[in-house]
């Protein structure tokens, strides 16, 4: 699992927050690496902590209620967690962007599309105003945004959804971040544009030689992006792997649930019909033993015991279950 260099190495990450109910135990323990160039998917339902982790990569987990309580996280040379507001903030604007589920609320409803991204070059890469004027235009039609000089001045809410998504993907792109951190950029667009977004990212990276962290409840997402996947279950990562291998061989009896649930159309969108049985643990208060275990179909007493380790057996293939689907038996 371990590459020579790894650009972004999240190490034995946990996040918690503390409500008027109890300690949400949002992410537990959670690591992985991502190489520079390389992409990894981050999968799971809805409520599993993808979000969060993310979150605590870019230092805005929500405070006070939360709390990063153990971990690190390995930019280059540096912990992130240990940087001040200041050298985080340097951070997000030139070596990690983060593109959200929603571009309405992450774009300023006030000031046309073309001047936020001019203000993000003038702030970050102390452009001049004409040239930053200039690039907004070039940003927006690397993007795919038609007539791109007219584009600049319009305000977001003249943009259909998913020219507002790509907008965001420009500011994202703008200070040429070596790491994009996608957050389900694609769940509140139509089909047909969600597979353009898709497109469009996968360009870039190539273009642009970034790093791309995709985060998706939907595993069909990540088969023709990414290199790597891991798959989040209640703030554990219950499985690891190259894309293909974890495609060939699902190992966990969670992951091998999801490829068994079909994506439905609803409307305009797609949703993974909700074909476990059950629902993920809530936070607060997690079971004994493997979270997954009151909805595995291969559960046994062993597995309410304690939650078990992620176990690599030399295949570059970790999973944190004792089972093996494949058998029901007992690894
Ligand atoms: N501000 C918050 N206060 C309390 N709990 C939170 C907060 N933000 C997120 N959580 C909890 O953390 C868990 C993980 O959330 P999140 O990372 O957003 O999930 P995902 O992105 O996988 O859908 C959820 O149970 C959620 O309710
Ligand atoms: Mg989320």
């Amino acid at each position: 699992m371990t590459s020579a260099d790894p650009l972004l190495r999240v190490n034995d990450l946990a996040v918690e927050f503390q409500t008027d109910e109890g300690t949400v135990h949002a992410v537990n323990g959670i690591s992985y690496e991502i190489s520079a160039g390389e992409s990894l998917g981050i999968v799971g339902e809805s409520g599993c902590g993808k979000s969060v982790s993310s979150l605590a990569i870019m230092g805005l987990v929500p405070r006070p209620a939360g709390r990063v309580t153990q971990g690190e996280i390995t930019f280059g040379e540096r912990d992130l967690l240990k940087l001040s507001t200041h050298e985080m903030r340097l951070v997000r604007g030139q070596q990690i962007a983060m593109i959200f589920q929603d571009p309405v609320s992450s774009l300023n409803p006030v000031y046309p599309v073309g001047r936020q991204i001019e203000e993000a070059l003038r702030l970050h890469l102390k452009m001049s105003r004409p040239d930053a004027r200039a690039r907004a235009a070039e940003l927006l039609d690397t993007v795919g945004i038609p007539a791109p000089e007219e584009r600049v001045k319009d305000y977001p809410h003249q943009l259909s959804g998913g020219m507002q998504q790509r907008a965001m993907i420009a500011m994202a792109i703008s200070c040429q971040p070596d790491l994009l951190i996608a957050d389900e950029p694609t769940t509140a667009l139509d089909v047909t544009i969600q597979a353009q977004v898709i497109e469009l990212l996968a360009g870039l990276r190539r273009e642009l030689g970034m790093a791309v962290i995709l985060i998706t409840h939907e595993l069909a997402l990540v088969a023709g992006f990414c290199d790597r996947v891991a798959v989040m279950y209640a703030g554990y990562i219950v499985e690891y792997a190259p894309v293909r291998e974890l495609f060939a061989r699902p190992q966990h009896p969670y992951t091998v649930g999801l490829m068994k649930a079909v994506p439905t159309l609803i409307g305009e969108r797609t949703e993974q019909l909700a074909n476990i049985p059950g629902s993920p643990p809530d936070l607060l208060d997690l079971p004994h033993g493997c979270p997954y275990a009151p909805r595995c179909p291969f559960v046994r007493d062993e597995c309410r015991v304690e939650v078990p380790d992620l176990r690599d057996r030399g295949d570059g293939h970790p999973v944190r279950c004792i089972v093996d689907p494949t058998t029901g038996d007992l690894r």
